[in-house]
């Protein structure tokens, strides 16, 4: 018994775990913060008719006989619309209307629409940082945000927040991100990595120099030597 409810209690956790993935997935539109949307009412209003707006449970409109009844803040259209102003988040879910006839019957059921506001991303900024022959480039995106790398303008496979590359693969790679939601995206500054410096192979070139004029020098004495001898 005491085995069966752990199961059961374990998969109630999954199917709560699976909804809380995307908080946002069960919405229909999406609405950034400050903008306006209107709820459309599909349904041909009579001057007669009364119209009930709900924000899920709450009846946030209340019209009978031309007569605002309730929601003063909430504006309907000539058609009956919910009109949504400076949106704000704790506008997000569930809107559906209610028509009444004058006889008191109802209209039927009318389709509702589930809204989510959304703040409008940041536009994100990328930093680096170096381990010995590596350089990590990471994208400051926000949760639940999804994330597009590009390397010199071409998108490239990964899709994570940080990207890691052999620093001598990509030494003047310019790498950019762009950060999105459902209702907007931004794109970075583009930067390089700074690990290893391209000037740093000037090194390298002198001593390769430095090692071709010995030679050459020792070759020179060498057949210098050699004449004396004869
Ligand atoms: C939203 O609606 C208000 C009132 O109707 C209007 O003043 C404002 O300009 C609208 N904002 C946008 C972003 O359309
Ligand atoms: C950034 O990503 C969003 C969402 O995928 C896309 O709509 C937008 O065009 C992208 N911006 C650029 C510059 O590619």
């Amino acid at each position: 018994m005491a085995f069966s409810s752990i199961i059961i209690a374990v998969l109630l956790l999954c199917l709560l775990a699976s909804g809380s993935i995307g908080p946002q997935a069960d919405c229909d539109v999406y609405a950034a913060t400050g903008s306006n949307f209107t709820v459309r009412l599909q349904h041909v209003l009579k001057d007669s008719d009364s119209l009930r707006w709900f924000q899920d449970e709450n009846q946030i409109f209340y019209r009978r006989s031309k007569q605002v009844i309730r929601g003063k803040n909430y504006d309907v259209d000539s058609t009956g619309s919910l009109k949504l102003t400076q949106l704000t988040k704790d506008k997000s879910g569930r809107y559906t209307p209610q028509v009444h006839r004058a006889d008191g019957t109802s209209a039927g059921d009318l389709p509702s629409v589930r809204l989510c506001v959304l703040d409008p991303v940041q536009k994100p900024k990328v930093t680096v940082t170096c381990d010995k022959t590596k350089v990590t480039f990471t994208c400051d995106a926000g949760q639940d945000e999804k994330i597009e790398w590009f390397m010199d303008g071409e998108t490239v496979a990964e899709k994570e927040k940080t990207l890691t590359r052999p620093a001598e693969d990509v030494l003047n790679a310019r790498f950019s991100c762009n950060v999105s939601n459902p209702v907007s995206s931004e794109i970075s500054q583009p930067v390089q990595q700074d690990c290893i410096k391209p000037s740093d192979h000037s090194g390298i070139w002198i001593a390769v120099g430095i090692c071709i004029c010995l030679v050459v020098i020792l070759v020179i004495i060498c057949c210098v030597q050699s004449r004396w001898k004869k």
